[in-house]
Formats: structure tokens, sequence, C-alpha cells
């Protein structure tokens, strides 16, 4: 970005909309909304958090003009098994919220960037899902995120969608602080052993989408920590981290796991376009993952 820039933040309060609003660059004015300033599946959420379309005096003022620059969507329904039991609402809060979102990007003529995830794959492929892999979601979490991306695309023709996976960070629920809190309360901790992936810390993701909002791409592209594990092998990660090395993990197969969803088993996100963009790769998970224990139990 060049000059003093306006970046929208949906999901602002959340694990990675948080990180985004703290890591911003000075260069960057932004603007943080979330559910309380309106829900953005909705005309009015829209509205009330991002403005109206014409411009009304009532609407925010995004440095003194009509619209942001950027549209980092990150706001979303997150809750992978809620969405199993009630597809309708993930559908609403990620496909038809980043509807409207994205008629709001192309009405200003913002740049909509979409958060996505590796749960647009069924993960059978048994090796790493680069952009022109094929989606193929086997969840309703997942098929409400692809029917986001496509109604990004094509509204917001020049939008760019970038998928991560297992995020941990700050400000939310996530497996690494849930598996610890667990284990100091004496819970028998369980790690499936059969599903792969990346663990991606916020803080990371966040400073590499501040990286990528000032180049002209769009398209797709996967961005994640180097490396990849199972849960079990993030669960033992985390836990020795944590001084918690005594804590044994009982392992398990994601079949025998207490969930009705059904999870990809392999849906590690190769960051090709970022490598081929000329970025260095993000550092190791588990560099990132002792980063962030350590700063939770402070
Ligand atoms: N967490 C992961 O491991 C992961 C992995 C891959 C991709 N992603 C994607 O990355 C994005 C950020 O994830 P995150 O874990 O940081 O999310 P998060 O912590 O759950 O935060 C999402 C925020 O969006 C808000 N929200 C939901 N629906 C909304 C709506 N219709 N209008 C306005 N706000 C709404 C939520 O409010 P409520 O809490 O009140 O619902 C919440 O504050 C999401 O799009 C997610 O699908 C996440």
């Amino acid at each position: 970005m060049s000059g003093q820039q306006t970046a929208v933040i949906t999901g602002a309060a959340g694990m990675l909309g948080s990180a985004l609003m703290k890591l911003a660059p000075a260069a960057v004015r932004t603007v943080g909304v979330d559910i309380a300033d309106g829900d953005l599946s909705t005309d009015e959420g829209i509205d009330g958090a991002l403005g109206p379309y014409p411009p009304s005096l009532h609407e925010r003022s995004y440095g003194g003009r009509d619209q942001p620059d950027v549209v980092i969507h990150c706001a979303g329904y997150t809750d992978v098994d809620g969405a199993t039991s009630e597809p309708e609402l993930a559908q609403r809060h990620n496909a038809l919220a980043t509807e409207k979102v994205a008629v709001f990007c192309a009405e200003r003529g913002a740049k909509l960037i979409y958060i996505s995830t590796d749960y647009v794959f069924d993960g059978t492929r048994g090796s790493p899902y680069s952009e022109e892999d094929a989606p193929n979601p086997i969840n309703a979490y997942g098929r409400s995120k692809l029917a986001g991306e496509r109604a990004a695309q094509q509204i917001a023709a020049d939008c760019l969608i970038v998928r991560t996976q297992w995020m941990f960070g700050p400000g939310g629920r996530n497996f690494v602080a849930a598996i610890i809190d667990h284990a100091r309360h004496g819970g028998e901790v369980g790690g499936v052993v059969d599903e792969i992936g990346s663990p991606t810390y916020t803080r990371d993701m966040a400073g590499a989408l501040w990286e990528l909002v000032a180049e002209p791409i769009s398209g797709i592209i996967h961005l994640t920590n180097s490396g990849y594990c199972s849960r079990a092998e993030l669960a033992r990660a985390a836990l020795d981290v944590a001084g918690l090395s005594g804590v044994p993990i009982t392992e398990i197969s994601g079949a025998d796991w207490d969930s009705p969803t059904r999870r990809p088993a392999f849906s590690v996100l190769e960051n090709r376009r970022w490598a081929a963009l000329g970025h260095a790769p993000l550092r190791p998970w588990q560099k990132a993952v002792a980063e962030y224990v350590k700063s939770y139990l402070q």
C-alpha cells in the first residue's frame, strides 16, 4: 500500500481479526467491525457496520472518503460441529454474509480479501493441496465456506481468497489453548492421529496478510505456518512447551472421536503461490506454537 490507506477488518473481535488489528502497518488506518456493529448477513447489518450505499450523511467515513481501500473479511461462523447441526446458520454467516460484503466491495471499488479454509478439500489426496486443486468439501462448514468463496469471486472479480487452517492465537477458542486447559484441569487428553494439517499462528498469518494487502494480486492463495502434523502431535508439542510433558495423550482415530462431523484426513495446504511471489515460508509450526503457548501461560 502507498500513502494512508483504509482497511476494514470484519470479525475484528475474533482470533485472526484481532491479530490483524494489532499488527496493522503504520501506513494503514484500520476500521474493525464485528457482530456487535451489525450482522453482515443482513442489509441492515451491512449498513450499520460498513455504511449504506449510496453513501449518506450518517455512514462511516473512511479517512474522509466513501470507501475503504480493502476489506479483509474474517467474520464467519467457525463452529465446525455447530455447522453440522445447523447448516443453514453456517450458510447464512459464511456464504450470505460474504455475498453481501462482496456487493459492498464491488459497489465501492474496495478490494475484498476473503479468509477461507482447508475444509473446502476432502482430504483424500494424500499430499498437500495447491491453489489449483479442485475443492470437494465433506462437511457443512466446508460447504458454507466454499459457497462464500464462490460468491466472493462472482461478485468481486478481483478478490483474493486466502485459505488457511488450524489457527491458534489470542482472542478466541482454539485447539492449542483447549488442550492445555483440559490437561491443567486433570482431564484425559485424547489426540487424533489420522487428521493431518498445518497449525497456523494468527500472529504470523496477520503479518503475512498485511504483506499481501500491499500486492495487486487476485485469485486464491494458501497460507499456513511451515510443516505439518497430526492433532495428536500438535497436542504433544503444546503440552511439552507448557511443562506438561508428563500428561499422557491417548491416541485415537478421527472415526472414534466424539464428533458429529467428518473432517478431512490430510488437508495440508501447499503454500505454492506464496513462494512463487518471492516470500519466505512462514516459520515452522513448532516455533509458532512454542511462542504462543509461552504467552498464553503468562
Ligand atoms: N480458526 C481456524 O482454525 C480457521 C481455519 C481456517 C479458516 N478460518 C477462517 O478464518 C476466519 C477467521 O477465523 P477466526 O477463528 O479468527 O474466527 P473467530 O475467532 O470465530 O471470529 C469470527 C468473528 O466473526 C463474527 N461473526 C460471525 N458471523 C458474523 C456475521 N454474520 N456478521 C458479523 N460478524 C460475524 C463472530 O461473532 P460471534 O462469535 O458472535 O459469532 C466472531 O467475532 C473465518 O472466516 C474462518 O472461517 C479459521
